[in-house]
């Protein structure tokens, strides 16, 4: 057995941890496909035309969460992800090659990370009043930082202007914070989904609620006085009221459907016929 792998059963329970990632409108816009000792993300392209068509920012988003999902599922078994993002100017829905090294023991921080995705849930609930420490919210900027994104809590006055102009857009209660990337393109969006897996997770590890605002072009117009950059997604945390149930968790595709081998190269298509 070659240890510098992981063997098949440790790349299907990081992928199938992967899939809990969120996604717009639960659309899940990502396949996965396990090379010899790599890991392929693809934007799943060839959805059946039931299924609701995702935009391409949306698409990257959701994809950059379950890459950041994939990787955390990776570090809690013991293995360090090194990532190559859009790794194939041909071939655009190529989002990420994932290739991992063997790591040592995973961190209390990364073990409490992954065990934060089943427990993750997008919770639409308003929030109860109690305020969020300043700690927890510079935390989850410290995660979005990681991931070379900007995360700016929305201040009172900024979400007062917001609700006058758009009036329901924010909610009440909880802390609207904003991430923002330096540019403007495929690359940062992808960063921004990694950003905002980042940030759910390390909420839901601090026990808070979180839930992404809709973000449509339009709406993240409004923000652009709240940060420096370029404002990507939305998302509130707060509180979960006292006594609220917990959230059953949202239906996913199967492992089976999303993950499944990269076909070998032509190249080695020939050598497997001539010898
Ligand atoms: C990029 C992105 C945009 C989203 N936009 C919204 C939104 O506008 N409104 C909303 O209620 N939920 C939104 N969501 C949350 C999804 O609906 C949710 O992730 C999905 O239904 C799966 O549920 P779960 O997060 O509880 O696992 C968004 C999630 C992502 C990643």
């Amino acid at each position: 057995m070659d240890r510098r792998i992981p063997d098949t059963a440790t790349v299907e329970a990081a992928v199938a941890l992967a899939l809990r990632a969120p996604s717009a409108g639960n659309a899940q816009p990502w396949s996965w496909r396990i090379g010899y000792s790599t890991l392929h993300l693809f934007a799943d392209v060839d959805r059946p035309a039931s299924e609701p068509d995702l935009g391409e920012r949306d698409v990257l988003l959701g994809c950059g969460a379950a890459l950041h999902h994939v990787r955390v599922a990776f570090a809690a078994l013991g293995w360090d992800a090194e990532v190559r993002r859009l790794p194939d100017p041909g071939d655009p829905a190529h989002l990420a090659v994932v290739t991992p090294h063997p790591a040592g023991r995973p961190t209390a921080g990364t073990t409490a990370l992954a065990a934060a995705i089943p427990r993750r849930r997008t919770d639409r609930r308003p929030p109860a009043a109690w305020p969020v420490p300043r700690e927890h919210l510079d935390a989850l900027a410290r995660a979005a930082a990681r991931e070379d994104t900007r995360l700016d809590v929305v201040t009172e006055a900024v979400r007062e202007g917001i609700s006058g102009r758009r009036p329901g857009a924010l909610g009440t209660g909880g802390e609207v914070l904003v991430l923002a990337t330096a540019t403007d393109d495929r690359m940062a969006l992808l960063r921004a989904g990694e950003a905002t897996s980042a940030v759910l997770l390390s909420a839901t590890a601090l026990g808070l609620a979180s839930c992404p605002l809709p973000a449509s072009r339009d709406a993240l117009e409004t923000f652009a006085g709240a940060t420096p950059a370029h404002p990507q997604v939305l998302l509130r945390v707060g509180w979960a009221p006292p006594g609220s149930e917990p959230l059953p968790p949202t239906p996913r595709r199967r492992l089976g459907h999303v993950l499944e081998p990269l076909p070998a190269p032509p190249k080695y298509h020939h050598r497997l016929v001539t010898t």
